[in-house]
């Protein structure tokens, strides 16, 4: 990809053009489409839904339409994990059906459930096998197909540049490397060097992921990677808008603007309803309790505070809604005495 392209972040994924370099990652059970929103309207480049893996094609209609839903007007990117081809094949389809823009086919997930299954890293075992299934993707759906993946499977078999050209050859467009090796999980710091390896083999944009958190980091990965865009994960957990963050002052250009304390509450409350209506209050009481916690953490509110509310155990959503809302105009209030 041009080094001018990259610098202008402009990337194209076969037809799809993306405009900017932070990119949200897919992130089970968080990245759905309440969050995504959120990230979108702050100014992210891209957002990708949660892996659908293949079993849970077969799970339900209700799940596979939540997690197939589209969050905004960005590119609708679906993420597929999977190891076998009729699968991964119909969950394309599906996915084309319900207004996918691009495919995503996941080959980092370190989940034992998942890998011992031959599916997400464990496919970079199996090179020959993971290029089946790309190409079977591709051959299955009209769409831009990209690939997500770690460095390899162990620091003996960093094989990412070589999955990287047959995906390439194979007709993928993108390609996400998480700095990791699949035996590193999530331990140890995220190695963005080795991704140049990755850049140079290829010429499709190439996206450098791992313990990205900031503009700085952004800038530092970028730099030692050579890649297009960050992949942001973890670093956006209660703080979805640090996608626009990071994307504005890398390019300069964005919507973004960070919540003030009035809005905070705002976001965090529409955040909290719009899971009350994507999952139902009861379900949707407990999903959205992961991200009450990381909100207040980030707004610098201490965990023995958290647990002393109650407020991660109440299940009802009226009175989660005020106690957020009290303990944020507590805290603010309290700081700004200080
Ligand atoms: C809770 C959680 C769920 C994740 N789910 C997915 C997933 O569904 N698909 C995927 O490709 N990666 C998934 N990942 C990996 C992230 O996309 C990302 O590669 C990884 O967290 C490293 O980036 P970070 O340091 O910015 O978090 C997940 C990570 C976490 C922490």
């Amino acid at each position: 990809m041009a080094e001018a392209d990259k610098k202008a972040g402009q990337i194209r994924v076969g037809e799809v053009e993306i405009s900017g370099r932070a990119f949200l990652a897919p992130m089970a059970g968080i990245s759905d489409a309440p969050f995504r929103t959120i990230a979108e309207r702050y100014g992210a480049a891209l957002v990708v839904s949660e892996m659908i893996a293949s079993a849970s094609l077969t799970s339900g209609m209700a799940e596979m339409q939540r997690k197939l839903r589209p969050s905004g007007r960005l590119p609708h990117v679906v993420q597929l994990a999977g190891n076998e081809e009729k699968w991964l094949v119909l969950g394309a389809r599906m996915a084309a059906d319900a207004g996918a823009d691009i495919i995503d086919i996941n080959l980092g997930c370190p989940s034992k459930k998942v890998t011992n299954g031959y599916a997400g890293s464990a496919l970079m075992r199996v090179p020959d096998k993971a290029l089946a299934l790309i190409e079977a993707v591709i051959g299955a759906v009209d769409l831009p197909v990209t690939v997500k993946m770690r460095l390899g499977w162990n620091d003996q078999q960093i094989n990412a540049p070589l999955i990287a050209r047959l995906a390439e050859g194979a007709g993928v467009r993108m390609l996400v490397v998480h700095g990791r090796t699949r035996q590193q999980f999530y331990k140890g710091r995220a190695r963005w060097e080795p991704v140049r390896d990755v850049v140079e083999a290829v010429s499709i944009p190439v996206v450098v992921n791992g313990d990205v958190v900031d503009t700085a980091s952004a800038r530092k990965a970028l730099a030692a990677s050579g890649a297009a865009a960050v992949m942001i994960g973890r670093g956006a957990q209660g703080q979805p808008w640090i996608v626009g963050q990071v994307n504005r002052g890398l390019t300069g250009r964005g919507v973004f603007c960070s919540p003030d304390k009035e809005e905070l509450v705002d976001v965090i409350i529409g955040h909290y309803r719009e899971i009350l209506t994507t999952y139902g209050r009861e379900l949707g009481v407990r999903v959205a309790r992961k991200h009450l916690r990381w909100y207040l953490q980030r707004a610098g509110i201490g965990e023995p505070d958290i647990r002393q509310s109650s407020l991660l155990t109440l299940d009802d959503a009226e009175r989660v809604i005020a106690t957020v809302g009290e303990m944020l105009d507590f805290h603010f209030q309290s700081r700004e005495v200080a």
